[in-house]
C-alpha cells in the first residue's frame, strides 16, 4: 500500500497539455493516489484555477497560444495561485531552458515521453515537501503559542504566590492589614512618577509587596506587643530585614527581589538598619519603598490611634526629607500627596 501522499487526503492535481494522449497517461498514472483535472490549454487551466484550488500543477512547456512560461507567470501574479508548485513537462530540455524555468519559479521538470513511475516519484516528492513545509509553519506557530501561554501561566502563578505570601505576612501583624499591598502600590506610583518604565515599576511593586517577608521569622508576640520594646525585642524586630533578604535572595528568576526586604529600613542619613548605608549607597528601589512604607504606616490606624490625616503625613515626610528619606523621593511623594486632594490614595474604608 502506498503511504499517504498528502497528510492522508487525496491531493488535487491539475495537468495542462495540448496533447490529449499525455493527459490520459497522467490521469492513469495517478488514478490510485490523486484526483487529476486535465486541461488542454493555458487559458482553460487559468480559468479553472480561478475557481478551484490545486495542490500541484503539471504544465506542458510548449503549447500553442499561452506556453508554459506564460501560464506560470500568470499563476505567480495571483496570490491564490502563486504558491502552487509547478512541474514542467518538456521534451527538449536544455540547460538554458531549465535555468530559466527555475528562475521563474518552477519546482521541477519531467521529460517527455515520461515514465509513469518516475512521474509519480517526482510528484510525490514535491507534494511531501510542500506538505512538510506547511506543516512546519503550523507547528512553529503552535509551539510559539504554547510557549507564550506557559510563560503567561508561570507569571500569573508568580503573582498569585507573591500575593499569598504578602497576605501571610500581613496576617501576622494584626494592625497592618493590607500593608504590603499598599506599600507595593505606592512604590509603583513613586517609580512611575520618577519616570521608570513599566518593567521597573513592576519590579519595585514586587519588592514592595515582599519587603516585610522577614516578619515570618519574628515571633507574633513581639510584632504585636502594644507597649515599649526591650532592646532585645527591638533587635529581633530589626532582623526581619536580613531574614527577608535571605529568604528572597536565591530566587534566580527575579534577581534583586531581596533588595526591598534588606534595605527598606535604611535611612538617608545613615542611621538606619541593618547596614547603616547612607545616601545613594542605599539601592534606589529601597529608598522608594522606605517612603511608601512610612507613608502607609502613618496613614494606617493602629490599636492605639487612628490613621493620621494626610497633611500630617505630608509634614512628617517634609521633616524627614534628607534625614530619614531620600530628598528626591520625598519630593515625589509630596507631589503625589498634593495631587491627591481627596485623600483617595489611602483607602480608608476598612478602618471605618
Ligand atoms: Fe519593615
Amino acid at each position: 500500500m502506498a503511504e499517504p501522499l498528502y497528510g492522508g487526503r487525496r491531493p488535487q492535481l491539475l495537468a495542462v497539455d495540448d496533447d490529449d494522449l499525455n493527459l490520459m497517461m497522467i490521469s492513469r498514472a495517478f488514478q490510485n493516489e490523486a484526483d487529476v483535472v486535465t486541461k488542454n490549454s493555458g487559458l482553460d487551466a487559468l480559468a479553472w484555477l480561478a475557481e478551484h484550488s490545486a495542490d500541484l500543477v503539471m504544465l506542458d512547456l510548449r503549447m500553442p497560444g499561452m506556453d508554459g512560461f506564460d501560464v506560470l507567470r500568470a499563476m505567480k501574479s495571483q496570490p491564490q495561485t502563486a504558491d502552487i508548485p509547478v512541474i514542467f513537462l518538456t521534451g527538449d530540455i536544455g540547460v538554458e531552458l531549465e535555468s530559466r524555468g527555475f528562475t521563474e519559479g518552477a519546482t521541477d521538470f519531467v521529460r517527455k515521453p515520461f515514465v509513469p513511475d518516475v512521474m509519480r516519484q517526482r510528484v510525490r516528492r514535491v507534494l511531501r515537501y510542500e506538505y512538510l513545509q506547511d506543516h512546519l509553519e503550523q507547528e512553529v506557530h503552535r509551539q510559539t503559542d504554547l510557549a507564550e501561554q506557559r510563560l503567561a501561566e508561570s507569571q500569573a502563578l508568580f503573582k498569585e504566590m507573591a500575593m499569598a505570601l504578602a497576605k501571610t505576612i500581613d496576617a501576622k501583624d494584626k494592625y497592618t492589614h493590607g500593608h504590603s499591598e499598599r506599600v507595593a502600590a505606592y512604590s509603583q506610583l513613586l517609580a512611575a512618577q520618577d519616570g521608570e518604565d513599566e518593567t521597573e515599576q513592576e519590579h519595585i511593586y514586587y519588592m514592595g509587596l515582599l519587603h516585610d517577608i522577614g516578619k515570618i521569622g519574628v515571633p507574633e508576640e513581639i510584632i504585636n506587643k502594644p507597649g515599649k520594646l526591650t532592646d532585645e525585642e527591638y533587635r529581633i524586630i530589626q532582623s526581619h530585614t536580613t531574614i527577608g533578604s535571605s529568604i528572597l535572595k536565591d530566587i534566580k528568576t527575579f534577581p534583586g527581589l531581596s533588595i526591598g526586604a534588606r534595605f527598606h529600613h535604611e535611612r538617608y542619613d545613615g542611621k538606619g538598619y541593618p547596614d547603616k548605608l547612607a545616601g545613594e549607597k542605599i539601592p534606589a528601589q529601597a529608598r522608594i519603598i522606605a517612603v511608601a512604607d512610612a507613608y502607609d504606616a502613618m496613614t494606617s490606624s493602629r490599636s492605639y490611634r487612628k490613621g493620621l490625616p494626610q497633611e500630617v503625613a505630608r509634614s512628617e515626610i517634609v521633616k524627614g526629607r534628607g534625614t530619614q528619606f531620600d530628598p528626591h523621593v520625598a519630593d515625589l511623594m509630596i507631589a503625589l500627596i498634593d495631587a491627591d486632594t481627596n485623600f483617595t490614595m489611602r483607602d480608608h474604608e476598612e478602618e471605618t
